[in-house]
């Protein structure tokens, strides 16, 4: 893909960085890969974050790394996230993924997966607010781009939300992405929209919401609820890369569908080989296929093919059929 001159004014700026756009693809691990982000971003997604990268691994063994950190230029402002307890290690893992030349280097502290949170990292972080000082003082001193953080409320018994927003912003942090929940929360319940925009106020660095965006008239009802400067999409974004073209799932033609279930398929074949691509894709595929009122069984036995060729003649099999029915009736 080849970058277009900008012609719009931007949204925000993280550091000197312009962000033109208001709705951002999620760093989600296992999906925000180089496919998956690069299309969000050509269909307006207005920056991309990589997958989160545990520090110690970029520290210990570097080259197995540089999957997860792979994008192409058209995809900046280009984030990589890293994630980890230590602050030596996190800026030692900072300043070497820094030859890839990222445009910006974000912390998460927001993951509540056990094994990430028993270390004090990802959310774990948000009961040691000195530490996120610490952080970000010393990162934002040594890197050459901007420093942001993706948090979360914090923990039902420590909400430090406001408090770490005010650390990041005093320390040197260039941007906060909240996500509106607690730790304990996981993803279910509703995000706190109150909350995000309490962050909105507390500080003068960009604000991106995050949480409880499930249709594209939620892009504009959060940023006028909390007063974000743009909002971050996850899971509604799985399936409805269209969002970030303010689309939902169903005003989307089955043609765009079918065209994108290749082009993706495409991309994750040459990206992660052609066997592991077509049995990664599957996650991919049962959300793209969910509206074309297929049976579950012939769902599921579409796309647990392990044939690429085989797969796309039963997927141009569905979409023929589908031609077929007129457009009112589908
Ligand atoms: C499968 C999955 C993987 C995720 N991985 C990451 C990650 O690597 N880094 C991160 O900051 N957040 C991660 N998240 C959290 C999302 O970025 C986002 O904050 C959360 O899903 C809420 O947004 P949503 O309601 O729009 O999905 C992940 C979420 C999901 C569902």
């Amino acid at each position: 893909m080849t970058s277009v001159p900008e012609t719009r004014s931007p949204a925000f700026h993280v550091g000197k960085i312009p962000v033109y756009g208001d709705a951002i693809l999620a760093p989600m691990d296992g999906f925000s890969d180089w496919p998956f982000r690069s299309l969000c971003r050509a269909l307006g997604s207005a920056m991309s974050y990589t997958e989160f990268v545990r520090a110690q691994h970029i520290v210990e063994a570097y080259k197995h790394m540089a999957a997860r950190l792979t994008y192409e230029q058209a995809e900046r402002p280009m984030v990589f996230q890293i994630y980890g307890d230590d602050v030596d290690e996190l800026l030692q893992a900072a300043l070497r993924v820094q030859d890839k030349t990222p445009d910006i280097i974000d912390i998460n502290m927001g993951c509540p997966a056990r094994k990430v949170v028993h270390n004090g990292a990802g959310v774990g972080l948000m009961r040691t607010p000195l530490k996120i000082a610490r952080i970000f003082h010393r990162l934002s001193a040594a890197l050459d781009v901007p420093v942001t953080g993706k948090i979360r409320l914090g923990w039902e018994t420590c909400r430090t939300y406001k408090l770490v927003a005010r650390i990041i912003e005093e320390n040197g942090g260039a941007l906060i992405a909240i996500h509106g929940r607690t730790k304990e929360q996981g993803y279910s319940g509703m995000a706190d929209w109150d909350a995000i925009a309490e962050v909105k106020a507390a500080v003068k660095i960009p604000v991106i919401g995050n949480g409880d965006v499930k249709v594209a008239a939620d892009i504009d009802r959060m940023k006028a609820y909390t007063g974000c400067d743009a909002v971050m999409i996850g899971r509604a974004a799985i399936g409805n890369p269209w969002i970030f073209s303010r689309l939902d799932r169903e005003q989307v033609s089955s043609e765009m569908v079918h065209n994108m279930v290749r082009q993706h398929l495409d991309r994750h074949m040459a990206f992660y080989g052609s066997r592991k691509g077509m049995i990664l894709f599957r996650k991919h595929a049962m959300q793209y296929l969910k509206l074309q009122q297929l049976p579950r069984a012939v769902r599921t036995h579409i796309i647990t093919r392990e044939d690429p060729q085989e797969f796309l003649a039963l997927l141009d099999g569905v979409f023929d059929q589908i031609s077929l029915i007129p457009a009112a009736a589908r």
